[in-house]
């Protein structure tokens, strides 16, 4: 990995604390280096304002000249009610160079942020990064399919169960991976249950992490029917284009939704959270509607694997490429 590959990874690691609460905006990272060290950092300010690269120049003043900005996301071209385009900013910052590990599909953007950075008479360059790339993949979602990223959390028995025949689900895993349930809640703008699991669970699906209560999703849940207070009714799966605002969408099952989602294709990433506990119950899917084997391998790409306690996680990539 060169140099400029680690600064914009470690940009992009610095991205995740943006996110959620930078929404509607993408949660983007901005650091400034010179002489070899970091001398400000900035991410994009809950509500989506100010930008991350506005963040890190103010906070270094006089000191941004001659310095390298790494940026996760393109800087803006357009202008908001609150601000001057990132891009101008930068173009008056006295920076030396630029790099960005992201370019933004976003139309009012799209080249134009780093075509006016280099109009400034200053060295600019889209550098791919992979790890910048994975810190929007919501955003980068949403702008290039019209719907949030998804990501379908199972919490299973050894034998693939999810709950007991007469329902009982609580609790399948110990309190390690439900600590962890509520980390990935805290990243997501939107949660949702079927309509079965909220009848069955009431659910309260916040964030019960010290410090993190603020970050609670919204709650949505999978019916044909009507919503009660305080949730949002999805009445088919499909229909998560019209979420708007949400980049990042976490589905909490239970079977039927669960099944319903890969049935449409639409999930993007499992968690699956394996207890070490035979229970001989319900099934965690139902048919989805694949007609061979042949189609069901190559689909999933295993991205990380660790214990919990006495639970294990699995989180498994949907691969792009692959045969559905
Ligand atoms: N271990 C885990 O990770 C986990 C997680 C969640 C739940 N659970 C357990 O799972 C059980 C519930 O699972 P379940 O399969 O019975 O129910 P479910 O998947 O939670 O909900 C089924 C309901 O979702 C709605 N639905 C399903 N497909 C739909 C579609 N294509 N379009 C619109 N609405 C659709 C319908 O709601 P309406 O009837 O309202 O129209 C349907 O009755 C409970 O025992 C719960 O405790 C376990």
């Amino acid at each position: 990995m060169t140099d400029d590959a680690r600064w914009l990874a470690a940009t992009a690691a610095l991205a995740a604390r943006a996110r959620p609460l930078s929404r509607p905006n993408p949660a983007v990272g901005a650091i400034l280096v010179k002489e070899g060290r970091v001398i400000a950092r900035g991410w994009t300010q809950p509500g989506g304002r100010p930008h991350a690269e506005a963040v890190a120049l103010e906070a270094a003043g006089d000191a941004a000249h001659g310095a390298t900005l790494y940026v996760t996301l393109e800087p803006c071209a357009h202008r908001s009610g609150r601000g001057p385009a990132c891009a101008d900013l930068v173009g008056a910052s006295g920076v030396a160079r630029v790099v960005i590990g992201c370019m933004d599909p976003d139309p009012r953007t799209a080249g134009a942020g780093l075509a006016r950075i280099r109009d400034a008479g200053i060295a600019a360059e889209h550098l791919p990064s992979p790890a910048c790339e994975a810190s929007l993949s919501g955003y980068l979602m949403v702008r290039r399919h019209a719907h949030p990223e998804v990501t379908l959390k199972l919490a299973l028995s050894l034998d693939g169960c999810i709950a007991l025949t007469n329902g009982e689900s609580q609790w399948i895993t110990g309190p390690e991976a439900r600590a962890h349930t509520h980390a990935m809640r805290a990243k997501a703008d939107a949660i949702l249950v079927g309509g079965g699991t909220l009848r069955a669970d009431n659910p309260r699906l916040d964030v019960r992490l010290p410090g993190l209560a603020e970050r609670s999703p919204q709650r949505w849940v999978l019916t044909h029917g009507k919503a009660p207070e305080g949730w949002s009714a999805l009445p088919s799966p499909d229909a998560i284009t019209g979420m708007d605002g949400v980049q990042y969408l976490f589905v909490e099952g239970g079977a039927q939704a669960a099944t319903a989602f890969l049935a449409a294709g639409l999930v993007d990433r499992l968690l699956i959270y394996r207890a070490p506990i035979l229970v001989g119950g319900r099934p965690a899917l139902g048919d989805f509607g694949l007609a061979a084997l042949a189609g069901a391998h190559g689909k999933w790409r295993m991205s990380e694997r660790r214990q919990l306690g006495s639970d294990t996680l699995e989180v498994y990539e949907a691969s792009p490429c692959s045969p559905e």
